[in-house]
């Protein structure tokens, strides 16, 4: 039976401080203002309370789910909506928060749809990014850490929905 084990990639306490100083950017950026923050679930789960956590302008929070088409390893063009937002964006600073971005084409997607429903402001914020697997352009304002193009799990990210749940970033190895 094959057995997977986990490799740490990053860290409990470089992802926490990590999200500290970007939460200390987003304060700065947002002085009097306040934002809508877009949990893209359910990996970002993890890493938006973390965020949300140390981000001292008023918050307010809502969550999303999407999918995309595709043969399931690589993402397609086109996103589905598995769980819509709550409430309206219109007028609202909106900061999209997310786990990893890949090729970028799910953001995208998702920034098209939610530019049509008219929000002040969008700016997305990534805990980790894969930059040469991107295939579309997408402009992110903050994220934590450029990762190497390795599968990872933990903070919200899953291997077959296991191991959002590790406290730290990890790489699965598969022993035979
Ligand atoms: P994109 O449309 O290719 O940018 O897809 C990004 C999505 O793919 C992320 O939100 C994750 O759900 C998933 N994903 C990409 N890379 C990884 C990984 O290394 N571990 C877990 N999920 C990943
Ligand atoms: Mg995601």
């Amino acid at each position: 039976m094959k057995s997977e084990k986990i490799k740490v990639l990053i860290g409990e306490k470089d992802v926490n401080e990590k999200i500290s100083k970007i939460a200390e950017m987003i304060s700065e950026k947002y002085a009097g203002k306040s934002i809508h923050l877009i949990c893209v679930l359910k990996g970002g789960v993890f890493f938006m309370c973390e965020l949300a956590k140390r981000i001292t302008v008023d918050v307010s929070m809502d969550f999303m789910a999407v999918s995309s088409y595709g043969d399931g390893t690589e993402s397609s063009g086109s996103i589905k909506i598995i769980k819509d937002l709550d409430e309206t964006i219109e007028d609202k600073d909106v900061l999209i928060v997310e786990d990893i971005i890949d090729s970028g084409r799910t953001l995208k997607k998702l920034t098209e749809l939610l530019w049509q429903r008219n929000p002040k402001s969008i700016e997305i914020c990534t805990l980790l990014d894969k930059p040469d697997r991107r295939v579309v352009d997408v402009e992110v304002q903050y994220k934590c850490f450029e990762i190497p193009d390795e599968f990872v799990v933990g903070y919200g990210l899953d291997y077959a929905q296991k191991y959002r749940n590790l406290p730290y970033i990890g790489v699965v190895e598969v022993e035979k």
